[in-house]
């Protein structure tokens, strides 16, 4: 049963084809709206979501299908002691595909290899969230017309962000990519990301701590959110959550044709006066969001045979 766990279970080609048919269902929702009839979705989010669960749900209702799921871990009888592994096996008997979040890495590969259906990683721990991928690509291909030749820089926390670790599998396979990572040092992307994936695709990045010097460079802007949630010590995300703040004045050092995206949600890193600039690109990726779970629900439905 195919699944989607990780960014790389999509090919180039198959990402090809997802930004074809979102880009499609754009144009034309109402040839969409009935292709998922009496198909369900069950959305199993074992931590908290607006923009990933809503989307998915959002998603399923406009291609015709239904939704159930729940939002907290504490609704569902994992607070019993139900295994994942044991809940996706339930769940199968319910639904024709599943959306997982789950804090513990892993979580949604465990569901994946346990359940007859199709399993959508919707963001496991500091790990993976191949969909928020997804939006961040069609963005980048609306915006941009493409992939090749993009600098793109990456900033806040590089360590924990699981949509930065997602992003950077994906741009590694496109030609010319450069990467800016802009961190503070405590927060740099860990090392095997560096050796497994920027040095072993040849891909040219620095590591810089400052974001005025590289913001004059890029072609795209990936700001991200300090994540409160993973940290051991509540005083070192004091410390550290307002390392970066994107403000009006700093983006006067920006091309003109920057993108800004953020998977949000946004806590200070943007000061809410850049949103009427237009190069904010992060309340159109909200949207893009959908139309690409649109797609993939679309696809491994199909390759399901359902
Ligand atoms: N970008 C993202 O994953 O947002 P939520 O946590 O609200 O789903």
């Amino acid at each position: 049963m195919r699944s989607v766990i990780d960014i790389l279970d999509l090919s180039k080609e198959e990402i090809d084809g997802l930004i074809a048919v979102a880009n499609d269902i754009i144009a034309q929702p109402e040839a969409y709206a009935e292709k998922c009839k009496g198909k369900k979705l069950a959305t199993l989010f074992f931590e908290p979501s607006t923009r990933t669960r809503l989307s998915f749900e959002a998603a399923m209702y406009e291609l015709g299908g239904n939704v159930i799921g729940f939002s907290e871990a504490s609704s569902s009888s994992a607070s019993k002691g139900e295994s994942v592994a044991d809940t996706a096996k339930v769940i199968s008997e319910y639904a024709d595909i599943i959306a997982m979040r789950h804090p513990k890495e892993g979580a949604p590969l465990v569901a994946a290899r346990n359940a007859t259906i199709p399993v959508i990683n919707a963001g496991d721990g500091g790990h993976n969230h191949p969909t928020q991928t997804l939006a961040d690509l069609l963005t980048i291909y609306r915006e941009k017309g493409g992939f090749n030749n993009l600098t793109v820089g990456l900033c806040g926390d590089l360590k924990f962000g699981r949509t930065v670790h997602s992003l950077l599998n994906a741009l590694s396979r496109y030609e010319g990519i450069k990467v800016v990572l802009i961190s503070p040092e405590e927060l740099k992307v860990p090392d095997y990301v560096k050796s497994d994936l920027l040095d072993k695709c040849g891909i040219p990045y620095e590591e810089v701590t400052d974001l005025e010097s590289a913001l004059p460079n890029l072609d795209v802007l990936y700001m991200t959110r300090v994540q409160r949630e993973r940290f051991f010590n509540e005083e070192e995300y004091l410390r550290l959550k307002d390392s970066y703040i994107l403000t009006v004045e700093k983006l006067a050092l920006a091309k003109p044709d920057l993108a800004i995206l953020h998977p949000l949600p946004r806590v200070n890193e943007i000061s809410v006066g850049v949103d009427n600039d237009p190069r904010a690109c992060y309340f159109k990726q909200v949207r893009y969001g959908k139309f690409m779970r649109m797609a993939l629900i679309l696809k491994l439905l199909e390759e399901a045979g359902k």
